[in-house]
């Protein structure tokens, strides 16, 4: 059974997976340097690439222990190229690539967002292409039809904020460190989301994309008008954000799956592991006979074995990638296909 050692290393995650032919996950090691920026409220990106290079042999090393393997049982190696931070890529996608020529296998590089689309590739509820994808995390909140083939185009996004980026900024008017949309999720399980009504931006246009820096300006103004507010009011607004960005998410996704004429909705990014999210998703496609695709938490958050599972369907297919393949801070998932050719 052949074995994808893969890496992931985009922005502040260093994280490694090893799965096999079948997409089974053998192990999965994420370090996470959230850490390293409670006093910045953001990644630094000088900081990130230097505690990617700490981190990645230890986590590479406990990510093949954990699958009860040594290099010499790795059959391909794969890194994210794009997109993202170009030294926290660096590190990673160097890393990846020495060890693929030192064992002389193939190397694929793959695309962050086609990682985050098939995070549930052969398991046993994820969906046959063609499908809609919602990837909704701190960097990105945007919708892409994945077709047959499992090529990946964009079909809307969001105009200004992503919708982590409005929790982590609504999080941080309400003190909290980054990232924030973890603990607004605890603090909304509590409280009252119908208390203060925030904006769902552009629900009557017939578009695909979205806007979240209206809601988090009413709910920045709230917060102030709020101040000095008890816990329960910082609740019910934890609670009312979420109902808002869950609402404009979940909608639009699903109009996405109806215009398109298609079945089957994968949701990903860090957002997805957010509880109102998917109790509402949960509720509209059961409405629409829509069939839902939720991946567990842990794989909806940037990790390495999202990256294996799409090198899996490269390595399927015979395309591999070339070591004079770089990285690239942006590249639109249309155009993923330049970094993994076919290299027969
Ligand atoms: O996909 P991800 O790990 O990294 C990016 O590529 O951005 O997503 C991180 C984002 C952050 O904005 C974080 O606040 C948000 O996902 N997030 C959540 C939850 N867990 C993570 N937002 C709402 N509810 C959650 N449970
Ligand atoms: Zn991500």
């Amino acid at each position: 059974m052949k074995k994808i050692l893969a890496f992931e290393s985009s922005c502040d995650d260093t994280a490694v997976a090893v799965i096999d032919e079948c997409g089974r996950i053998l192990s999965n090691k994420i370090y996470s340097q959230v850490h390293e920026y409670a006093l910045y409220g953001g990644v630094v990106p000088e900081i990130g690439s230097r505690a990617h290079i700490e981190q990645i042999l230890a986590t590479s090393k406990a990510a093949l222990g954990e699958a009860k393997l040594v290099l010499n049982d790795i059959d391909v190696i794969a890194a994210t190229l794009a997109p993202g931070l170009i030294g926290p890529l660096l590190v990673g996608a160097n890393f990846a690539k020495g060890l693929a020529l030192a064992l002389k296998i193939p190397f694929i590089g793959v695309h962050h967002i086609r990682g985050h689309v098939l995070a549930g590739y052969s398991e046993p509820d994820f969906p046959e292409a063609p499908f809609i994808a919602l990837i909704a995390s701190g960097g990105h909140s945007s919708l892409y039809h994945c077709h047959e083939d499992y090529r990946i185009s964009l079909i809307g996004e969001t105009l200004d904020d992503a919708a982590g980026e409005a929790f982590d900024k609504i999080g941080r008017a309400l003190g909290f460190g980054y990232p924030a949309g973890k603990r607004m999720d605890s603090l909304a399980r509590l409280g009252n989301s119908s208390r203060f009504a925030f904006p769902v931006a552009m629900r009557k246009e017939s578009h695909f994309n979205f806007s979240f820096s209206g809601l988090k300006t009413e709910a920045i103004q709230c917060i102030r008008q709020q101040s000095p507010y008890s816990e329960q009011t910082l609740r019910d607004m934890c609670a009312s954000v979420e109902a808002a960005i869950a609402q404009a998410l979940s909608e639009r996704a699903i109009r996405a799956v109806r215009e398109k004429g298609l079945r089957s909705l994968v949701v990903g990014g860090g957002v997805a592991a957010n509880t109102g999210l998917r109790e509402l998703l949960q509720k509209q496609c059961a409405e629409f006979g829509i069939s839902l695709f939720l991946p567990q938490k842990n794989l909806c958050t940037d990790n390495a074995v999202m990256i294996a599972r799409a090198a899996l369907i490269d390595y399927k297919k015979g395309n591999l990638s070339s070591f004079s393949t770089d990285v690239r801070a942006t590249l639109p998932v249309d155009e993923a296909h330049v970094l993994s050719q076919i290299l027969r």
